[in-house]
């Protein structure tokens, strides 16, 4: 494992642009200690690579089943940086999307062929321990692993992505992830924008760094909120831009990035967002903006007009994407539906009540004062009980992960949750002032095989910011 470096110490360094045809980015203010994004400006330059759909094998009983290799390649950053990758399914960086419908049995079979020991992980997923793809189930060189489960779930952004103890930031980083989408039979599922590709788009947001050879420099930073890099990249894209039929497109945005935190907002149409981690919102909600924690999924809405523009932006990078309707394209079949699901606010009443301290230990992170230890069952949850969790932090941001459930969230400092945080989430923001109560119900497997929580910032995660716990069967 490589240590944290100091590089990030070189605070406010001012870069100078690289300003000539051909190159998309202008630095447009001096590089902060954390927070070192080169702003995104002049017209969006390319076309938005879209994961393509993997065809699952069908059997004769209906099991879905994707088969899908992690493996080494290169990927053409754009600007003369090509540089070795990591990727699912064949291609040069991230992976295939993966389609799953609520009710169906599933088997995911992952065979890796990079060099090292690498592990799967069905994030936001609720599968038996031994199917999750935690750090208990490796996947050693040019092995098979096959998780096989059936979908408990309803519609939802989930995605994949290694989780190796130790080298999830690095495999990540070098391009392995991908989305996993769940759909159901819902009314809003049937009327919301689902044209994969054309009205219903995925986003994977991640910054990233190169050396001096233009290949990508990883390095796990110890300090703060992790990596944060200055380039951004959608779907492996740069610099992006995506012709769109005119209305209603809905847009699936995943934060695959190690350390950075995005703030997005909507410019030329309103941002309605319906769907947070674990599936559709009680109602749309219309917001200024919008936090993106690393994890975190928010699919959101955007009406876009005929010939007209629309942009996705970020605070830190200023334009995510600029989507582009293109008459030839029509119009969106997609609509907008007033409600889109019904949550029932989990029963508190006789919940099992635990806190979660996260802080520095060590010379890395850790919870309640502990750091990961493989050997270590931290909590075992009674199966069928509601436990109520308290999450706080000493300083700096993370990012509260659960495996297995979706979860609610009680409070963030005291008050009910902004409505982007009111449906069911597995990701939750903790930053060093917040007190988030998080709810969650225990009721679909038991597993021996232990689940993780953990920050989602992988450079917390590899250092140490985890535990583990078990699902056992109640006492009767
Ligand atoms: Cu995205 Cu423990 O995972
Ligand atoms: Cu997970
Ligand atoms: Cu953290």
């Amino acid at each position: 494992m490589r240590r944290p470096s100091a590089r990030r110490l070189l605070a406010g360094v001012v870069v100078l642009a690289a300003i000539g045809a051909g190159v998309g980015y202008a630095v447009y203010r001096a590089v902060s200690f954390q927070d070192p994004a080169v702003r995104v400006s002049g017209p969006a330059e390319n076309p938005l690579w879209v994961p393509s759909l993997a065809t699952p094998a069908i059997a004769d009983d209906g099991t879905v089943r994707y088969d899908i290799e992690l493996a080494p390649s290169t990927h053409d950053f754009g600007d003369g940086r090509v540089s070795p990758t990591l990727a699912y399914g064949g291609g040069s960086l991230l992976g295939p999307t993966l389609r799953l419908g609520e009710g169906a049995s599933a088997q995911l079979a992952v065979t890796n062929r990079t060099g090292e020991i690498t592990t799967t992980h069905w994030h936001g997923a609720d599968v038996p321990g031994d199917d999750d793809g935690g750090p208990h189930s490796p996947i050693a060189p040019g092995e098979t692993w096959i998780a096989d489960f059936d979908v408990v779930q309803s519609a939802a952004t989930l995605w994949y992505h290694p989780h190796r103890m130790g080298t999830t930031a690095e495999q990540v980083y070098a391009g392995a992830a991908g989305f996993l989408l769940i759909d159901d039979a819902s009314v809003a599922s049937e009327v919301l924008p689902r044209e994969y590709g054309v009205n219903d788009i995925p986003l994977l947001l991640q910054d990233r760094d190169f050396d001096e050879n233009g290949e990508l420099a990883y390095e796990l930073v110890a300090a703060g909120r992790g990596d944060q890099d200055p380039y951004l990249f959608v779907n492996g894209t740069s610099n992006p831009y995506l012709d769109v039929p005119a209305g209603l497109i809905r847009l699936r945005l995943l934060n695959g990035s190690q350390g950075r935190v995005y703030d997005i907002a909507v410019d030329g149409a309103a941002l309605t967002m319906v769907a947070s981690d674990g599936g559709y919102l009680a109602t749309p909600a219309v917001l200024d903006d919008l936090e993106l924690a690393p994890g975190e999924r928010a699919e959101i809405v955007v009406d876009v007009p005929e010939d007209g523009v629309v942009s996705i932006t970020d605070d830190a990078f200023g334009r995510v994407i600029e989507l582009r309707a293109d008459p030839d394209l029509g119009r969106s079949a997609g609509s907008l539906p007033e409600r889109l699901a019904t949550i029932e606010p989990l029963d508190l009443d006789g919940a099992v009540e635990r806190s979660f301290h996260l802080e520095e230990v060590g010379d890395g992170w850790g919870i309640n004062g502990r750091q990961m230890d493989m050997g270590r069952v931290d909590l075992d949850i009674a199966h069928g009980d509601t436990e109520v969790w308290t999450l706080t932090a000493r300083n700096g941001i993370h990012a509260f992960h659960v495996h297995q459930v979706q979860f609610q969230v009680v409070t963030r400092n005291g008050a009910p949750p902004p409505p982007e945080e009111s449906g069911w989430k597995d990701t939750v923001r903790v930053t060093g002032s917040d007190t988030v109560v998080i709810a969650a119900r225990f009721d679909s497997f038991t597993s021996e095989v232990p689940y993780m929580f953990h920050c989602h910032l992988l450079d917390h995660e590899d250092l140490g910011m985890m535990g583990q716990f078990t699902v056992s069967a109640a006492a009767s």
